[in-house]
C-alpha cells in the first residue's frame, strides 16, 4: 500500500493488481456501515450524559433550595439581621456551605455582607445585579454555569409577614462532582461506541466482501474470456445487477465475435479477389511465353485481355480504399452547400456513354433545385454506384429514371430501373461488401461487389438512409433520404 497523489493506492496479492483504497466497493460498504454503527452510538451516549447532568443539577437545585428556605425561616424567627452572632445560627449556615461544597453569604438590606462562609466579603458592599433584584421583587433566582461548574442561587429574607425584604441569601455551590460523573459516563459510553465500531467494522467488512463476491465473480469471468481460457457465455445470476452486466457483456461478446468473424471474411474476400485479375494475367502471360513464333496479333489480343484485369485489379484497389477511408470513425468529412440537382446531372452524363452501349435510357426528373450541405465527391460516388447499377443490372433499351425531392429537413433521391430485380431473400444482404447476387445473373457482369456498401457508408456519415424495393425481372427502386443541413 502507498500514497500517490494524495490516494491510497493498495497493490493486492491477486495477479498484481493494484486499486485505489477508498475505490473499493468493499472498503466504501465497509465505511458506511462504520458511519451507520457509529453515528447512533456517539448520539446515545450524548443524549444520556446531558440528561444525567440536567438531572443531577435540577435534584441538587432543589435540594439547596430547600434546606436555604429552612435556613432563611431561622434567620428570620431569630432576627439573625440585626444580631448575626447566633452560634446557633452559623454554625447551620457553615453546614450548609461544607454540605453543598459552596459559599454562603448573608446581606442585610443595607447591601452589606454580614455573614460570608469565605470571610472575603464580610464587612464589604454587594450589589450585585441578583442582590438588587431579590430586595426589588421579592424573588429569588438561579443560574448554572456549567463551563465553571457551579451554581448560583439567591433567596430573599422575607420579614415574618412576608411583606418586605430585609436581606438576601447568597449561594454558589460547586458542581465538580456531577460534571465528574458526566465525564466517567462519557467515557464508558465511548468505551462502548468503541467497541460496537470495531465489531460493526469486522462485521462490515465481512458482510461487504459477501456483498461485493459476485462482482468479483464477474471480473474473472471476464478475464477468463478475455485471456482465452473459456468461449462461454459469462454467467452470474446472483443479482439483478450482475444479470444485467453479464446480459449486457454477452451481448457486447457476440457482436465482438460478429464483427471478427466478418472482419476475417472480408479478409478472405478482399485475397480472393485480388487474386483472381492476378491469377488470369498469370495464365494469359504463360500461354504467350509457352509459345513460339507468336503473331502479333494474339500477342496484341493477349496483351489487351492483360490490360483489362489490371484495370480490374485497379477498380478493386481502388474501391477497397474508398471503404477503408469512410470506414474510418474520424472519416473527414468535406461538407459544403451543394448542388444537388446539377451534381446528379453530372453523373448522369457521365455514365451515359456505358447506357448508350446497352441503348439504355437515363433521365432525371425534379421538383424544385435543392440545395443541401454535403460531402460532394463522396456523395457523387454513391449516386454514381446507384445509377450504374441501374444500367448494369438492366435489359438492353431498358429505362434507369431518377427522381430528385425535397420537403423541410431532407432531400429524396430515387433511381429506378427496369431490369432483373433482385431476389427479396438478398435484398437484405447485397449491401455488405463483396456480396453479389446469385452469380447466376450477376457473373457475366462485371462487378467486385463493393459499390453498395460505399454507398450505404456515404449516406451514414451523412446521418441519411437508403432502403430497397424490388421485384424480379421488372426492377429495383433504391430510396435515398439525406439532410439538407449539416449539424
Ligand atoms: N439495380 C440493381 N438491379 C439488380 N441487382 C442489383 C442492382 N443493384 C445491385 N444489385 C445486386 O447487388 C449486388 C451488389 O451490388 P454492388 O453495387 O455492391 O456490387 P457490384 O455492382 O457487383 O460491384 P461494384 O459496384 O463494386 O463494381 C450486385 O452484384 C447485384 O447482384
Ligand atoms: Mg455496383
Amino acid at each position: 500500500m502507498y500514497i500517490q497523489n494524495g490516494v491510497w493506492v493498495i497493490i493486492s496479492r491477486d495477479k498484481g493488481k493494484t486499486f485505489t483504497f477508498f475505490k473499493s466497493l468493499r472498503v466504501r460498504i465497509t465505511v458506511i456501515l462504520f458511519f451507520i454503527g457509529m453515528v447512533p452510538c456517539v448520539i446515545a451516549t450524548n443524549v444520556v450524559v446531558r440528561s444525567y447532568e440536567n438531572r443531577a443539577i435540577s435534584l441538587r437545585e432543589i435540594s439547596v433550595k430547600n434546606q436555604c428556605d429552612i435556613l432563611c425561616d431561622s434567620l428570620v424567627s431569630e432576627q439573625y439581621l440585626g444580631n448575626p452572632y447566633s452560634d446557633v445560627l452559623n454554625s447551620q449556615i457553615s453546614l450548609v456551605s461544607t454540605f453543598y461544597s459552596g459559599r454562603v453569604m448573608i446581606v442585610n438590606e443595607d447591601f452589606k455582607v454580614i455573614r460570608d462562609t469565605y470571610d472575603i466579603d464580610s464587612g464589604r458592599t454587594s450589589v450585585s445585579k441578583e442582590v438588587v433584584n431579590a430586595f426589588d421583587t421579592g424573588k429569588g433566582s438561579t443560574q448554572y454555569d456549567g463551563r465553571n461548574r457551579y451554581i448560583l442561587m439567591t433567596f430573599p429574607i422575607k420579614s415574618r409577614s412576608g411583606d418586605s425584604v430585609e436581606g438576601v441569601m447568597i449561594i454558589s455551590i460547586s458542581t465538580n462532582d456531577i460534571a465528574q460523573n458526566a465525564e466517567s459516563l462519557e467515557n464508558r459510553g465511548l468505551m462502548v461506541t468503541a467497541s460496537v465500531c470495531l465489531a460493526v467494522l469486522l462485521l462490515g467488512y465481512f458482510l461487504a466482501g459477501v456483498l461485493v463476491s459476485p462482482f468479483l465473480k464477474i471480473t474473472d469471468a471476464i478475464e477468463d474470456v478475455s485471456d482465452g481460457f473459456t468461449e462461454e457465455a459469462v454467467s452470474v445470476p446472483d443479482y439483478t445487477e450482475t444479470e444485467l452486466i453479464t446480459t449486457a457483456f454477452n451481448r457486447m461478446l457476440a457482436r465482438v465475435r460478429r464483427m471478427d468473424a466478418s472482419r476475417q471474411e472480408f479478409v478472405s474476400n478482399v485475397s480472393h479477389e485480388l487474386k483472381t485479375p492476378l491469377a488470369s494475367m498469370k495464365v494469359l502471360a504463360d500461354s504467350i511465353n509457352g509459345q513460339d513464333n507468336v503473331p502479333i496479333e494474339i500477342y496484341r489480343e493477349f496483351m489487351s485481355d492483360i490490360t483489362q484485369e489490371i484495370d480490374r485489379e485497379n477498380e478493386i484497389i481502388t474501391d477497397l480504399l474508398s471503404l477503408v477511408r469512410l470506414d474510418r470513425k474520424a472519416a473527414k468529412m468535406n461538407f459544403e452547400l451543394t448542388d444537388i440537382e446539377s451534381l446528379l446531372t453530372d453523373n448522369i452524363k457521365r455514365l451515359k456513354p456505358i447506357a448508350d452501349r446497352q441503348k439504355i435510357l437515363l433521365s432525371l426528373t425534379s421538383d424544385s433545385p435543392v440545395e443541401a450541405e454535403v460531402d460532394t465527391s463522396k456523395i457523387s460516388l454513391a449516386f454514381s454506384n446507384l445509377i450504374e447499377n441501374g444500367i448494369k443490372y438492366n435489359k438492353p433499351e431498358g429505362l434507369v429514371k431518377v427522381f430528385l425531392t425535397q420537403d423541410k429537413r431532407y432531400f429524396y433521391v430515387t433511381v429506378t430501373d427496369s431490369g432483373m430485380g433482385i431476389p427479396e431473400d438478398q435484398l437484405d444482404h447485397i449491401f455488405e461488401r463483396f456480396y453479389r447476387v446469385e452469380k447466376s445473373h450477376s457473373s457475366e457482369i462485371e462487378g467486385t461487389g463493393l459499390g453498395l456498401a460505399i454507398t450505404k457508408s456515404v449516406i451514414l456519415l451523412h446521418h441519411g438512409a437508403i432502403k430497397v424495393t424490388s421485384k424480379v425481372g421488372e426492377g429495383s427502386t433504391f430510396h435515398v433520404r439525406l439532410p439538407l443541413r449539416h449539424d
